[in-house]
Parts: C-alpha cells; sequence; structure tokens
C-alpha cells in the first residue's frame, strides 16, 4: 500500500506530476468535483492545526468525497492508551485514506506499517511534514517557474521545524540549488541533515546568525516559528522566540523578486506590514497547499487500486 511519510517517498517526476495536476485542478475544478464519490479521508490530528486539518478537509469536499476524524487525542482513544497501530487498523474498516499527525516522530509510519489503506503524514513531531513540502514546491513553482538555481534561505528554529527538514530534502534533488541557514546558535539545523542531506548531495550551504546579511542574495525566504511546544523550558523558548522579526526596513536590501514564504501560523516572525508587499507569498502558500493535497489524494487513491 502506497502511503507519504516522508517527502523523498516521492520521484521528482511524480511531483512534476503532481503540480501538473495541481495547475489543471486551478484551471478545471469542475472537472474534479465529484471524482472522490462514495470515499473518505480520515483526519487522526494529535496535535494542533488549523491549515493542515482543514486544508486535508477542504481538498476531500472539494473532490466530492466525505470526512472523518479527531482533532486532538484527548477526544480519540489514544487518551485512554490505545496504540497507533490499533488506530490505524481500526481505522482502516472505515475510511479509504489517513492523514495523520502526531507529536511523536516515526508515529505515521508505524501507522502505515499497520494500515490496509494508504496514510499521509501530516507532520510527525519535529522530524517531516511533506504535504507542507508540496505546498511550498508547488508556491515555488508558480513565482519561479521550476526548482533549478534557486538560492534559498531558511531563517528561524531550524532545529525543530519539520517543515525545513522536509522542504531541504525536496530541495537537494534540483540543480544549482544554494542554501543559506540563518538561525541562533541553538536553533541550528541539525547535523544529520546538513551531513546526510545537504553534504551527500553536494549542496553549496552557508550558516549565519545574520538575517539582514543574507538578505541580498536571496531568491526565497522561509521564515519560521520557534516551535514552543518542542522546547524542554519555558526559558530558552523566551529567550529565543523573537529572534528574528522580518519588518520592511529589513526588506530594503533583498532582491525585488524575493518570494517570502512562511508555513504559519505566524506568532511574531514576521510584522503584517509585510503583508502587503507583493514578495508576501505565505498567504498564497495556504491555498496551494489545498490544491496539493486534492492532487495528492488522488494520486494515492488511483494507486491504492493496483
Ligand atoms: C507547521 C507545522 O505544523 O509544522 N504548520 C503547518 O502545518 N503549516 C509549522 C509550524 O507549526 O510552525
Amino acid at each position: 500500500m502506497r502511503s507519504l511519510i516522508d517527502i523523498l517517498d516521492l520521484t521528482t517526476g511524480e511531483i512534476d506530476g503532481l503540480i501538473e495536476k495541481a495547475y489543471d485542478i486551478i484551471a478545471n475544478p469542475a472537472k474534479y468535483s465529484e471524482v472522490c464519490r462514495g470515499k473518505k479521508l480520515a483526519t487522526l490530528f494529535f496535535e494542533p492545526s488549523t491549515r493542515t486539518r482543514l486544508s486535508f478537509e477542504a481538498a476531500m469536499y472539494e473532490l466530492g468525497g466525505n470526512v472523518i476524524g479527531f482533532s486532538e487525542a484527548q477526544s480519540s482513544s489514544a487518551a485512554k492508551g490505545e496504540s497507533v497501530a490499533d488506530t490505524a487498523k481500526t481505522i482502516s474498516c472505515y475510511a479509504d485514506i489517513i492523514a495523520m499527525r502526531h507529536p511523536k516522530e516515526g508515529a505515521p509510519y508505524v501507522a502505515s506499517l499497520n494500515a490496509s489503506i494508504p496514510v499521509i503524514n501530516a507532520g510527525d513531531g519535529g522530524h517531516n511534514h511533506p504535504t507542507q513540502t508540496l505546498a511550498d514546491l508547488l508556491t515555488i513553482h508558480r513565482e519561479k517557474g521550476g526548482f533549478d538555481n534557486l538560492t534559498v534561505g531558511f531563517c528561524g528554529d531550524l532545529k525543530f521545524g519539520r517543515t525545513v527538514h522536509s522542504l531541504i530534502n525536496a530541495l537537494s534533488r534540483y540543480k544549482g540549488i544554494k542554501v543559506v541557514l540563518i538561525s541562533p546558535d541553538e536553533l541550528k539545523l541539525p547535523s544529520y541533515v546538513k551531513t546526510d542531506v545537504l553534504e551527500r548531495n553536494g549542496i553549496e550551504y552557508s550558516e549565519t546568525r545574520s538575517l539582514e546579511e543574507a538578505m541580498p542574495e536571496l531568491d526565497i525566504l522561509y521564515m519560521t516559528r520557534v516551535q514552543r511546544e518542542r522546547f524542554f523550558n519555558e526559558e530558552d523558548y523566551l529567550r529565543l522566540k523573537d529572534s528574528y522579526i522580518l519588518d520592511l526596513p529589513k526588506l530594503s536590501d533583498a532582491k525585488a523578486d524575493l518570494c517570502i514564504m512562511h508555513p504559519l501560523p505566524r506568532v511574531n516572525e514576521i510584522s503584517v506590514a509585510v503583508d502587503n508587499d507583493p514578495r508576501a507569498c505565505y498567504f498564497k502558500q495556504v491555498l496551494n497547499g489545498k490544491y496539493m493535497r486534492m492532487a495528492l489524494i488522488l494520486m494515492l487513491l488511483e494507486e491504492a487500486k493496483k
């Protein structure tokens, strides 16, 4: 059974196919409005979410399908001690496809080993978030026309930010990518991502603490929230939470066609004054996420028939 746990589960050819499908959905929504009639998506969210869960649900409704699920661990049998494996086996009796978010790294993978239907990782701890990456890739494609030869700055919590880890994995397969890692020392990209992804793929990268210094060379600036829920103590979070605040003065040295991204939710990292700048792409990312999730649901349900 084909699932999506890691963005690298998809070949670059398959990602191209999903992007092509998303463009077709954008151009011809009516063509897709009944294609999942009679199918059910289960959203199993053991961690808070606004965009990911609701965009999966909106995606399934726009395909003509239905949705069941829960939005917090406390309202599921996990609160009684049920294992992820048993939950996955149970949901396989009710639904056709699962989207699962869980605070523990690897939980959606365990679910995929036990489910008889496709499982989509909707975020597992500080590890991965492949469908956010699909949203990010469609956004980059729509803004830049492709993925080659881009200089991409990642700014903020690169240690716990799972969207960063997944997007770096995805971009490592394209030509001429340069990565600039902008973070405080305590929130640097984990060394396993540096060695296994950036170095292994020969990706040029640099590390800095200064957003201002990095700004002029960037084609993409990917801002992130400091991941409060993954900190061991509140004091460290409070000290680091406002490390970077992107405002209009900081953009004065940026390229005119910079693409500013953020997976959202935003806390303080981007001043609301930036929202009206034509370079702000983070709400476009939200919409692109729905289209890519529609394309992905279609692909996995099609594969499940085989
Ligand atoms: C992200 C996540 O859950 O990892 N949100 C999202 O799905 N768009 C980013 C975050 O929570 O900071």
